[in-house]
């Protein structure tokens, strides 16, 4: 009779050590960092290793990018927000990547990683005149910055840092509607009249040239 507690305290023990193990079960087994350089692996091919990008794929550098803008833009890539246009070439190679993060939770794992990539400034590929680039400028400055560091309120990446290519060829895409045309795409419909503004692609390419005299 004074041993009846016994089985019970038994049982109970074992109910709950099996509710931890069930509750380690739901731990992640990899640390957020661990995942984060498994998950890049996916993008080595045209980001390269170092995140710097890779012109002849027309994949742009993404290191060092914000957080909040890396997320946004993998988020728009996956709800085809960006990059379905049907002349979207450079959206038809992007798009399958941000789809293949299966998990909600790794497009703000994999943001992290790339953000903290350490960034690398390149030379300029492009024929522009930066001074008259300056002057073009004026009218960026309000959303991406005085030196082009970007504005997260606005939703306006940085712009200091990224080649001209590949500056000149969004800059294409938003002029003629293939990227900020979607009508779910909010910021990306305040950027589109700004690229409007700039009258030719020589325009375009001496404002590219401007910012690559900016220092990220
Ligand atoms: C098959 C080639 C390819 C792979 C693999 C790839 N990307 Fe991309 N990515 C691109 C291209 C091309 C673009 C440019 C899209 C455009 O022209 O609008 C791009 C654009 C982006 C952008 C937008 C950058 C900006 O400044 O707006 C982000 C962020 C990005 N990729 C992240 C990733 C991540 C993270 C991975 C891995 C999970 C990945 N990409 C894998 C080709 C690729
Ligand atoms: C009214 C605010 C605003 C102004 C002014 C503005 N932009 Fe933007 N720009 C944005 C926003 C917001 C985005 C992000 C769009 C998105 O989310 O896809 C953007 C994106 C861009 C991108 C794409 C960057 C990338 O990594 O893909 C380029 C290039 C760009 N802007 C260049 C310019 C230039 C050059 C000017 C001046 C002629 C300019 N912007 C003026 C708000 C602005």
């Amino acid at each position: 009779m004074l041993n009846l507690g016994t089985p019970k305290k038994v049982l109970l023990t074992a109910l709950l050590s099996a509710s931890t193990l069930a509750l380690g079960c739901q731990q992640p087994v990899q640390s957020d960092q661990a995942r984060g350089e498994v998950l890049y692996a996916n993008c080595v091919s045209c980001h390269m290793a170092e995140g710097w990008g890779d012109q002849k794929i027309g994949a742009p550098a993404i290191a060092g990018l914000p957080e909040w803008y890396i997320e946004a833009q993998l988020l728009k890539f996956r709800s085809a927000q960006r990059g379905s246009h049907f002349d979207d070439i450079g959206g038809m190679k992007m798009r399958p990547m941000s789809l293949a993060l299966l998990h909600e939770r790794d497009v703000g794992i994999i943001s992290a990683h790339v953000a903290k990539m350490p960034p690398l400034r390149k030379g300029a590929t492009l024929q522009g005149d930066a001074k008259k680039g300056q002057g073009l400028f004026a009218t960026c400055v309000a959303c991406h910055g005085p030196t082009g560091l970007g504005n997260e309120a606005l939703r306006a990446p940085p712009l200091a840092g990224q080649d001209d290519w590949y500056v000149v060829g969004q800059l294409q895409h938003f002029k003629a509607g293939i990227r900020g045309t979607n009508p779910a795409d909010v910021s990306g419909a305040t950027m589109r009249p700004m690229a409007m503004v700039l009258a030719d692609e020589q325009a375009m390419r001496d404002v590219a040239a401007h910012i690559q005299t900016l220092s990220k």
